[in-house]
């Protein structure tokens, strides 16, 4: 965690980097215009001999700044300041833990004096120091042999010259941005460490301090309630599965109809019999991201005490090959009482999430159910890296869930979906049994959502999210690194902003 400080614009000096702000044009902040005139000019001739002219998100670092005490001072582009927004100065405080993530313990970013602002320097101050947060995360646990200049240093963002409302704001960010790290850490650790039933513990150690309700259903538990599908993935696994529900309720209503948020947890997803080419299969550690991501909105929605009544529910298992495992042609019968002819074995996220939402309907009654699933390898090729697919039931669901993806740079976009019986659903009717668990290769995502809509109930706005591209990223952005993203848990939080509190 990175901490947030504040302090008047005037006890900047003597600090570790400092970072004023440039607007396009070449425009000096009050702050960056005081250091110029302390400095001779040094501001002009470094801009000058850098091309840098404040152009939106370019940083220009000056070493050794004449007459400050920073070691360093990083001016920092706004491009036209009428259109610097929120995101402007997240990605600037993001870029700015890359740069220094590794040399500098503290930045003190001065926001005194930036001329005409899209939005208020309280807003900017608080999303700098939000970027800069997100950006800062990583996980070291493993590596033992770092040398000093390689260990993450940065620990403190201090505020200068930003309003009194900058602090509420940040606090808030501050809990939203725990909620990220959280999702990132269970999607960056292992599966010999992440697996189903320590998915649940790691979970209740951070969840139930903030007050959210847990509970936790055991394979037994399961076997009664009839969850042939879930416990079908399961059974080629020495690790036992585990269905971990977490309520928070900030109403003051018990009763509150809630938000209802599914994750796919597949610890390690081998494709069991149907077994996956071993040539990237250890990704496969992050086919538990949509668990991931309801753990983390839960963390992110309790830490910062939403006025809103929210159940996150993860189907946790490990799919492996085994001599019990399930083969290719196994019926299983689901808890809906649906029955399911299993034709790969691969494609089990289905499987796990259609008892989850059975489940989640019956225990808790909600008319909004948000899934979130690496579902299908196909979303890749349809969409990359940078949007996640979302398949909905409901039009007025969808333009709110792209409303918010915009709204934090969580970027979704919609795809086709039959209705029940229609085109796209014909195409997993099976001979055999109800339905099979593959369609075509063809529209695989497609297919794969059509299964679960089959066991969504009459009534229920039901958006399917499939962040098998978006969870993990091949390459860095201002707001995180290579790697796990926390894609989803900004983006419920500002659709539960929006839609679900007051
Ligand atoms: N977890 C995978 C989807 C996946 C693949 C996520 C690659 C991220 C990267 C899922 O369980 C799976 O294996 N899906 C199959 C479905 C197919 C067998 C119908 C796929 O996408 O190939
Ligand atoms: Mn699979
Ligand atoms: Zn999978």
């Amino acid at each position: 965690m990175t901490s947030v400080k504040f302090v008047g614009a005037r006890d900047v000096a003597g600090t570790a980097a400092l970072v004023v702000f440039v607007g396009e044009g070449s425009q000096l902040s009050a702050a960056a215009q005081a250091i110029e005139s302390a400095g001779g000019g040094q501001l002009g001739r470094a801009m000058k001999t850098a091309n840098f002219t404040g152009k939106k998100g370019k940083l220009l670092e000056i070493l050794a700044p004449a007459g400050l005490g920073a070691s360093r001072l990083l001016l920092a582009g706004i491009g036209e300041p009428a259109k610097a927004d929120a995101r402007t100065f997240e990605d600037l405080g993001g870029e700015t833990a890359a740069r220094l993530q590794t040399l500098e313990p503290e930045v003190v970013a001065d926001f005194s004096g930036i001329a005409d602002l899209a939005v208020g320097t309280d807003v900017a101050a608080a999303h700098f120091a939000h970027g800069l947060e997100l950006r800062n995360w990583r996980m070291d646990t493993y590596r033992t042999k770092l040398k000093d200049e390689q260990k993450a240093k940065l620990a403190t963002v201090t505020l200068a010259g930003a309003p009194e409302a900058a602090k509420a704001l940040s606090d808030r960010l501050q809990k939203v941005a725990a909620g990220v790290a959280f999702a990132k850490e269970l999607i960056t650790e292992p599966a010999n460490i992440i697996y189903p039933e320590s998915f649940v513990e790691r979970a209740r150690r951070m969840v139930e301090p903030l007050g959210i309700k847990v509970t936790v259903l055991d394979e037994k538990e399961l076997a009664k309630l009839g969850a042939g599908s879930m416990l079908g993935v399961s059974q080629g696994s020495a690790k036992p599965p585990r269905l971990l529900a977490m309520e928070w309720n900030g109403t003051d209503n018990a009763d509150a109809v809630p938000l209802a948020l599914v994750g796919k947890g597949v610890t390690f997803d081998t494709g069991g019999i149907s077994i996956k080419p071993a040539a990237g299969m250890e990704d496969m550690k992050w086919d538990m991201g949509g668990a991931g991501v309801v753990a983390g909105v839960m963390v992110a929605l309790a830490g910062r005490k939403a006025k809103a009544r929210v159940v996150g529910v993860c189907g946790l298992v490990e799919n492996m090959p085994d001599g019990n495992a399930q083969r290719p042609g196994d019926i299983v019968t689901s808890m809906s009482g649906q029955t399911v002819e299993v034709l790969n074995t691969d494609a089990e996220g289905r499987l796990v999430l259609n008892d989850c939402l059975t489940w989640t309907q019956r225990t808790y009654k909600p008319k909004v159910i948000l899934d979130f699933a690496t579902l299908t390898g196909a979303i890749i090729i349809s969409l990359a890296h940078h949007y996640a697919g979302v398949f909905s039931n409901d039009d007025a669901l969808w333009s709110q869930l792209e409303a918010a993806g915009r709204k934090v740079n969580d970027l979704v976009w919609r795809q086709p979906l039959s209705e029940p019986g229609g085109h796209y659903d014909q195409l997993i009717d099976s001979p055999i049994a109800d339905m099979k668990n593959l369609g075509p290769r063809e529209g695989g995502s497609i297919t794969a959502a059509q299964f679960l809509q089959r066991y969504v109930d009459e009534g229920v706005q039901w958006a399917h999210i499939d962040i098998a591209g978006a969870v993990w990223r091949p390459k860095s952005a201002a707001l995180h690194d290579k790697g796990a993203t926390g894609f989803g848990v900004r983006l419920v939080d500002a659709f539960v902003a929006a839609h679900f509190e007051g």
